[in-house]
């Protein structure tokens, strides 16, 4: 399976802090965004990653993340050159897919919580139809809504309703079989000029191959597109490291435990931030691996 980080946004609502740099490669407490969606497509076991950046971020990118090579993975990059939405990702990857599934998150996405990995194990094995995460908000007005039926069935999804009709959000984080290039194709721009995911992912539904995963209470999916939500996010980020004395999103440490990279890789990589918590972090993590 393949993946696709979509950083691509200008990131406005964040100005002027988001000015100078990507808001995806700001830090949420102790590292960069993108840390995190990075890790949870590595916990899928998706070692190929496509990053799409705007024209004007992709070198600090590039200069970040490398190609991967370091944590045992493979970045590649490609430019988003207008936002025309979500789903036109698919187009833009399509040389890059080919004849795989893929996995799409959003680089400003952040998820948390037991469980997770095994989850994403078993959703990363499927190679038929869609699977989306549902996750209980008090703003669905705000985001994509889901609907049930009384069996827990997916019955609806919706694009940002005024009216919706349940309280679950679609999160940034999706999972196509092959078809997704193919239907990304027949999509038309909505009313506000962008080839909605939503759109997508009612294909899906319609076709009934649409898997609705419910991350449930005690789940973190934390937003970051407000100054009070992306300081919220950092505090969430610090208190979790502090109490349990383990970090949230550590690409080193995900990829030394999925197996990515040895234990003396890790130990090297760890000499990188000696003179602070990060590297001493690494360095004991490896003890526990
Ligand atoms: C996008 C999607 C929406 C989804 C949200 C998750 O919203 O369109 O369906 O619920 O991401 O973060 P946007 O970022 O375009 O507001």
């Amino acid at each position: 399976m393949k993946g696709i980080i979509l950083a691509a946004g200008a990131g406005s609502r964040l100005y002027p802090a988001s000015l100078p740099i990507s808001k995806i490669l700001l830090p949420v407490y102790d590292k960069p965004m993108i840390y995190y969606p990075i890790t949870t497509l590595l916990l899928a076991g998706i070692k190929d990653i496509l990053i799409i950046t705007s024209p004007n971020d992709l070198e600090n990118f590039k200069r970040v993340l490398g190609d991967g090579s370091e944590i045992g993975v493979k970045f590649s990059y490609a430019v988003q050159e207008v936002p025309r939405g979500i789903a036109e990702s698919f187009l833009i990857a399509e040389d890059f897919i080919q004849n795989e599934p893929v996995a799409l998150i959003l680089g400003d996405n952040i998820f948390h919580g037991f469980g997770f990995s095994s989850m994403l194990q078993e959703v990363g094995k499927r190679t038929f139809g869609a699977t989306v995460f549902g996750y209980l908000v008090q703003d669905p007005q705000r985001f994509g809504v889901v609907e049930f039926d009384k069996n827990n069935k997916a019955v609806s999804i919706e694009e940002k309703p005024q009216n919706p009709k349940s309280n679950y959000a679609v999160t940034g984080l999706y999972f196509y079989d092959n078809n997704v290039v193919e239907y990304a194709k027949t999509l038309k721009p909505s009313a506000r000029g962008e080839l909605e995911i939503t759109d997508l992912n009612k294909i899906y539904l319609e076709k009934n191959k649409l898997n609705v995963e419910i991350l449930g209470r005690g789940f973190a999916w934390l937003d970051t597109g407000t100054f009070e939500s992306l300081l919220q996010a950092a505090n969430f980020v610090q208190s979790m490291e502090i109490n349990t004395g383990m970090k949230i999103a550590s690409i080193e440490e995900v990829a030394c435990r999925m197996g990515y990279i040895s234990k003396e890789k890790l130990i090297e990589l760890s000499k990188k931030y000696k003179q602070n918590g990060y590297g001493t972090y690494l360095e004991k993590v490896v003890q526990i691996i």
